[in-house]
């Protein structure tokens, strides 16, 4: 196992009707905030009303900006921390899913420096201060609302980037799991492909001797599988939707990556497919997964073997691990597959003139390879892709 410090400082609220509590939850913090919020689904929900009136309840004056789309744009950043700048604004309110949170951070970063923002998405120096932020979420998915990350499109460039920074976790994230329940289908199958990412891209590490970290990811990777399945099947299954949601929380604020090295190359290759194409983060990721898998197999085959048998309930064949590997990745595939998404990049109207641009892309910025369980560079990025054909 490696060293580590592990400090998560966002406060969670958790449970039936905690959006009440926003109002008391900002106000420690400022009197005067940015309400920040997605297209619309906030308000056809009622939750709107309820986090005003709380608002309003604790002395708290807003200023609103929604419009949040996903894959949050730069624009609308810029125009977050032009407000910010102009009302004097304390604390950036995000109502929403991961874009709206990533919005939301990205203007809190922004707010408190005289140039822009988005050159800390190019690694051109690092946030020394940001405004809090405090989310209420509605989606179990990015894990924004207790991570260190936010990721911006760049409109002109198609430039999709992120900042990771202990600044920006948020003080608190208030999760009510009732929220679920208006989700359309396929935002639930794509927030559950993206927290079983979060969770692969810390499983396979080439650390040794992780076995209570391989375990506690193992257990949530079970967990979010079947609790998917439940809340597909009932979309106001609240317990279900409770045990996602924090699940969801848990695989992305960095507990289950304590002493471990992670991947997350297909996240960088999938974050270029997202940003050219537009698609939704996590179908992206149940397409670039499996092939990253195919491509890395033999890196290690007992690994995969390991995650074959613990989470997808293959049965072992020491004599013969790369087919016990194989079936866990065909498994994965079914169960994205099974949520409705698709796992080709077909499936995604994604063709074969731009593989090579996001190859380049993905590895460029001078990093010259992205990953760490196998360090690809641009060929085996391509390679990658050709085998999500
Ligand atoms: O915009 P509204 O109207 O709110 O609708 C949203 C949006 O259309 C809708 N939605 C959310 N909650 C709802 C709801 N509709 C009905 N009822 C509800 N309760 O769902 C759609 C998707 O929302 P979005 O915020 O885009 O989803 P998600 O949470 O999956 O966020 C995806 C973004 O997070 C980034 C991704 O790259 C992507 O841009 N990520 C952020 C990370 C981080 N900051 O740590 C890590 C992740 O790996 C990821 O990269
Ligand atoms: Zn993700």
């Amino acid at each position: 196992m490696e060293n580590f410090d592990f400090r998560n400082p966002t406060k969670i609220v958790f449970g039936k009707g905690t959006e009440s509590r926003v109002g008391a939850e900002t106000a420690a913090y400022s009197k005067k905030i940015l309400l920040h919020y997605g297209s619309g689904s906030i308000k056809a929900s009622g939750l709107y009303g309820r986090v005003t009136a709380s608002l309003k309840a604790a002395g708290v004056e807003w200023t609103e900006l929604g419009g949040v789309v996903p894959n949050p744009r730069l624009s609308l950043v810029r125009e977050g921390v032009r407000l910010c700048k102009e009302k004097g604004i304390g604390l950036v309110l995000a109502v929403g899913g991961g874009s709206v949170i990533d919005s939301a951070k990205a203007i809190a970063m922004g707010a408190v420096i005289d140039g822009d923002v988005w050159d800390f998405y190019l690694g051109k120096g690092e946030p020394k201060e940001a405004l809090p932020v405090g989310t209420v979420l509605t989606i179990p998915a990015a894990g924004s609302e207790s991570s260190t990350g936010t990721v911006i499109t760049n409109d002109e460039g198609q430039l999709k980037r992120a900042v990771n920074s202990d600044l920006i976790y948020p003080r608190f994230s208030i999760l009510n799991p009732e929220l679920c329940f208006t989700l359309p289908r396929f935002q639930v199958a794509c927030g559950a492909a993206d927290i079983m990412a979060h969770l692969m891209e810390r499983y396979f590490t080439t650390v040794r001797n992780v076995e209570f970290t391989d375990r506690l990811i193992e257990a949530t990777m079970k967990t979010v599988a079947r609790q998917v399945a439940l809340v597909l099947a009932d979309q106001k299954d609240y317990d279900a939707w409770a045990d996602l949601m924090w699940a969801g929380t848990v695989a992305h604020n960095n507990l289950l990556n304590t002493g471990r090295i992670g991947d997350w190359a297909s996240h960088d290759i999938e974050h270029e497919i997202s940003g050219i194409y537009d698609v939704a983060h996590g179908a992206g990721l149940a397409v670039v997964f499996p092939a990253w898998m195919k491509h890395t197999l033999e890196t290690d085959v007992d690994r995969f073997a390991q995650w074959a048998v613990r989470v997808w309930n293959v049965e072992n064949d020491f004599r013969n691990p790369e087919a016990v590997a194989r079936e866990g990745i065909r498994r994965l595939e079914a169960f994205f597959r099974s949520m409705g998404l698709g796992t080709k990049l077909g499936d995604l109207k994604v063709g074969t003139d731009r593989l090579d641009e996001m190859a380049g892309k993905c590895v460029g910025g001078g990093r010259g390879t992205v990953g760490n369980f196998v360090k690809l560079n641009r060929a085996a990025v391509r390679k990658i892709l050709e085998l999500a054909l």
